[in-house]
């Protein structure tokens, strides 16, 4: 018997394989608690950040957009303990929730949280010139999405993986006179994508207990 319910086989999935730990369904409780919306990535989708950072031996990731700190964790739980993330965030209230739920999930301390217009936090990280990031996961404001595209790819490696959230919006992306600024921003990107020779990249939709939406895949091929 085919089916269409997309929440029902997320569930399943969920329960087969993803081991989401009580500290991260704790995340996910305290965030909606706090009032936070209800945006982060879904465990499978969390689960498939921390195998790639794992995959890649990733020392190094870079996230936009944290939020209460979900997917963070799972960036995390791919890293290791000589792993460190940056992760950059506009709201403070978001950030104290976060920093609460990587405190309790005992990986704050490999975790740089800064507060701030990413794009401001983006350009004071670059003047301290750090080693290149490993991973890159971009799920901010989606009007910025080329802007932390080109970020990503100054703050690189040829390898560096750059992954982004939200690329389909429910099909919404094929309007392109959207007046929807999130629309126009990962329209600019994909855009920006098929013009870019320093990247080989994909994206695929994604459909389940976070509805409709897409992620994109970037892998760096040649310095910026
Ligand atoms: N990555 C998170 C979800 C992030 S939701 C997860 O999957 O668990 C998007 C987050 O981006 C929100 O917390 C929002 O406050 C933040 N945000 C929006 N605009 C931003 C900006 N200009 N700079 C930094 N963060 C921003
Ligand atoms: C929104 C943002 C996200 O990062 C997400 O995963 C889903 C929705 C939003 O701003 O609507
Ligand atoms: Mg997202």
């Amino acid at each position: 018997m085919p089916s269409t319910n997309w929440e029902d086989i997320d569930h399943y999935l969920n329960d087969h394989g993803v081991d989401e730990d009580a500290s991260l369904a704790s995340a996910v409780q305290r965030s909606k608690a706090a009032g936070l919306p209800e945006i982060q990535v879904a465990p499978n989708q969390g689960k498939l950040l921390s195998l790639l950072v794992q995959g890649l031996g990733a020392k190094r990731v870079l996230e936009v957009g944290t939020l209460g700190g979900y997917s963070t964790l799972w960036l995390a739980r791919g890293l290791g303990r000589d792993g460190r993330i940056v992760t950059l965030e506009l709201d403070p209230k978001h950030a104290a929730v976060a920093s609460d739920n990587l405190t309790r999930a005992g990986v704050r301390e490999r975790v740089d949280l800064r507060v701030g217009p990413a794009l401001d936090s983006l350009a004071k990280l670059a003047e301290e010139r750090p080693a290149p990031f490993d991973f890159v996961f971009i799920d901010a404001d989606k009007a910025n999405i080329p802007h932390y595209f080109d970020w990503a790819l100054r703050l690189a490696r040829v390898g560096t993986w750059i992954v982004v959230d939200n690329v389909v919006r429910k099909g919404a992306i094929l309007d392109p006179a959207s007046s929807d600024p999130n629309v126009q921003g990962v329209r600019r990107f994909f855009e920006r994508l098929k013009g870019e020779r320093r990247v080989t990249a994909t994206a695929v939709q994604t459909v389940g207990s976070k509805g409709h939406d897409g992620l994109a895949f970037a892998v760096v091929t040649a310095e910026a």
